[in-house]
């Protein structure tokens, strides 16, 4: 049984490999992006200047703002030249067709 704080967003069939989709769940803007048959989620705000990351650039497992260019790992949220500096990570997983995202409880 899945967990009340997984919400599913989408059909698999919506999110092709190597594909960047944004979404919206619960008031957050979202990335997500399917690679090596998973899915990672993202926030879509880039802690340089606060740029959506959508429309960036993916390469391998780097994901690249369109702004400035800074190269983030979608595997932890990384920023690839100060590890201290991340976008907030959200687990997803696919489970019976659908992806489906961890949203957590407000504090
Ligand atoms: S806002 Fe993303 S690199 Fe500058």
């Amino acid at each position: 049984m899945a967990s009340d704080s997984f919400v599913p967003i989408l059909t698999d069939s919506e999110l092709k490999e190597g594909q960047i989709i944004r979404v919206q769940i619960s008031g957050r803007s979202i990335l997500l992006i399917m690679k090596g048959g998973k899915v990672f989620g993202l926030s879509n705000s880039c802690p340089h200047m606060g740029c959506s990351i959508d429309k960036g650039i993916l390469r391998e497992y780097l994901v690249m703002c369109p702004c400035h260019g800074w190269k983030f790992d979608i595997r932890n949220g990384q920023y690839e030249e100060n590890s201290a500096i991340t976008l907030v990570s959200y687990r997803c997983k696919i489970q019976n067709g659908k992806v489906y995202v961890e949203i957590p409880a407000e504090a």
